[in-house]
């Protein structure tokens, strides 16, 4: 989704900006800009397409100033052209920047129009800069006009400001929106994501819901939404720069996949205490609310929801309490019946997720407590919970998620490890699960030494249009993973089914142009899904199998075995998530997509 990038400094921004939205690259978007005042005159540059064209453009029309803001911009309202890109001017005065959407802005367009103010872009965005620029005609300060129109505008936003008669200053505000500021020295940034600012500062403040800041170069002030002077915490970005490079590999997408022993080890690590789950890593109120919890309701969106459908097995059939899962989309917009002693989990790489939130915020008040599993620290949905489990992946660029998942699925575990010992969980399983989670980095590295064997199997999928994946109990959700990642980063037509569910309709579907790939659990499940591949390859569909040596499953004509190592029950989601990852990063690759950046994408949905 959009980005924001804003800079207050002595030195020149605009090559802090440009570098800002590289860095933003991975969010998603289709145009860019920027604006930079020039100590008489704010001059901007937009462009449709990649950052790129706006750095070709900054080449030969420099942009030179020592304030600024620029933009990325995923088309909400108005299509991906250059006059609908950021930041938007009132006049030649004044430029915004924006992230969200405005749900009111057609009425306040009206308004605007009526009172004569020209349009010259599709977007919400324009209305925030028209009704600055006629607060401020009014007589007030720029920063009270900031504070009233905020109070005009309904939906969500992150915002930046900077005006011709009011050097050196930039203006900031949110609601619903992520934006934090990064401090520097003698200058200071705002971004909607740290990652645009850490080659400029490692320290960062989170702006809160309804806050709005005065950035100078020496200073910052912020006042939250009833107008108070506040203090916000000023912390330190902890992963080190490198984290968010390439490190030598083609896509952060592969990067990422081969950081999963390290992300995974660092999910439970420091977590474990005399062989058992430490509680106390949940938060300080995390004892007294485990003990009263008396179901669990899980609330996520894409990989994050494929997470929390494996969590269900394990609550229900490891720790014997209740749990519900749903999408978050679904969920926040249907009436729902809340029971007594709900704990509401929701389940966030970003933390942003516009529907995750909305989620959360309508059960606040009718639920026991809230526990949010997330990788970035600071973010809403973190702030906003009673509890949080962080994944520890450390940043994820690759529009398709990887670490993020695994990370989550370890962090889900030792959560119905904690919870399970207050229902049917024995101690000694808990022993038992904990001993078999130090096997975890390791199996996940055995299984990305199959690279060479899966980018061969790929083959057999860049010139199909259409796959299916099955599995059954917790590779159910693997297996909807599997599809995920398919369809996202290469645009192949990917289904899952539970394979229970293969002769109820998509068998008819199956042929030699239809590839089937399944991830076969050595549980008592195996003798059914050994019958469903009977299935598949009595009609003629190639099948390609990650099974364990143990399985007693053999590659024949048409069917494919890749031999996954020996794998302890409850990691097997995990660990079989980690070829299918790669199955569909080597298909990409051949089709030549935008791995990363994936087509029409964006990392975090942060709109509806
Ligand atoms: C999956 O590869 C996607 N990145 C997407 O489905 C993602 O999981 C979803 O948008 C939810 O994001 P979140 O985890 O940041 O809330």
């Amino acid at each position: 989704m959009c980005g924001i990038v804003g800079a207050t400094a002595e030195r020149s921004v605009a090559g802090i900006l440009l570098e800002g939205l590289r860095r933003l690259e991975y969010r998603g978007y289709d145009s860019a800009g920027m604006a930079v005042w020039d100590g008489a005159a704010i001059n901007r540059l937009r462009r449709a397409g990649k950052v790129q064209a706006l750095a070709d453009a900054l080449d030969s029309q420099p942009l030179e100033g020592s304030s600024g803001i620029a933009h990325t911009r995923w088309a909400t309202h108005g299509k991906p052209l250059e006059h609908n890109a950021h930041p938007h001017m009132s006049g030649d005065k004044l430029a915004v920047v924006h992230n969200g959407i405005i749900e009111n802005f057609e009425a306040l367009k009206q308004e605007l129009v009526d009172d004569g103010y020209l349009f010259t872009s599709e977007t919400d965005t324009e209305v925030i800069a028209h009704l600055l620029d006629r607060s401020v005609k009014t007589g007030i300060s720029l920063l009270e006009a900031v504070n009233s129109v905020v109070g005009f505008l309904e939906g969500a936003f992150a915002l930046g400001v900077i005006h011709q008669e009011r050097p050196g200053e930039l203006y900031a505000a949110r609601k619903g929106s992520p934006l934090v500021i990064g401090v520097g020295i003698g200058e200071n940034f705002i971004a909607s994501d740290q990652l645009a600012l850490l080659p400029v500062t490692d320290r960062f403040m989170f702006l809160e819901e309804g806050d709005t800041a005065l950035l100078t170069q020496e200073n910052i002030q912020v006042w939250d939404r009833t107008g108070e002077i506040v203090e916000r915490k000023v912390s330190r970005y902890e992963h080190g720069v490198s984290a968010a490079d390439k490190g030598g590999f083609k896509h952060y997408m592969l990067k990422e996949i081969y950081e999963q022993p390290a992300a995974t080890q660092a999910a439970f690590h420091d977590r474990i205490q005399d062989g058992l789950v430490n509680e106390n890593v949940f938060g300080e109120q995390a004892a007294k609310i485990f003990d009263q919890v008396k179901q669990i309701q899980i609330i996520a969106c894409g990989t994050s929801y494929h997470a929390g459908m494996i969590a269900k097995y394990w609550m229900e059939g490891l720790a014997g309490i209740p749990c519900h899962v749903e999408v978050a989309s679904e969920y926040r917009y249907r009436p729902v019946v809340i029971q007594q002693g709900t704990l509401f989990i929701s389940i966030s790489q970003s933390g942003e997720t516009a529907d995750t939130l909305a989620a959360l915020r309508d059960v606040q008040d009718q639920i026991l407590a809230s526990l949010t599993i997330c990788n970035v620290p600071g973010s809403s949905l973190v702030r906003e919970s009673d509890l949080h489990l962080m994944t520890n992946a450390g940043p994820e660029i690759g529009v398709a998620s990887t670490k993020a998942f695994t990370t989550q699925l370890v962090a889900l575990l030792l959560t119905t490890l904690v919870i399970g010992r207050r229902f049917s969980l024995t101690q000694e399983k808990e022993r038992e699960i904990v001993n078999a989670l130090q096997q975890l980095p390791s199996l996940i590295e055995q299984s990305i030494a199959m690279d060479a064997e899966i980018e061969e199997m790929s083959q057999a999928f860049a010139e199909k249009h259409h796959s299916l994946f099955l599995g059954r109990g917790t590779l159910y959700p693997v297996a909807m993973e599997g599809a995920l990642k398919l369809k996202e980063i290469s645009y192949i037509h990917a289904e899952a089914y539970p394979a229970g569910e293969l002769k109820h309709g998509p068998l008819a579907l199956v042929d030699k142009d239809m590839p089937v790939v399944t991830v076969a659990p050595r549980n008592d499940m195996l003798d059914k899904l050994k019958a469903n591949l009977q299935e598949v390859s009595a009609r003629g569909g190639e099948l390609f199998v990650f099974a364990g040596c143990t399985q007693n499953l053999q590659s024949a004509e048409g069917v494919h075995v890749l031999g996954m190592p020996e794998i302890p029950e409850i990691l097997e989601p995990i660990v079989y998530t980690v070829p299918l990852q790669l199955l569909s990063y080597h298909v990409a690759v051949l089709k030549g997509t935008d791995v990363d950046q994936p087509r029409n994408l964006a990392k975090s949905v942060t709109v509806e």
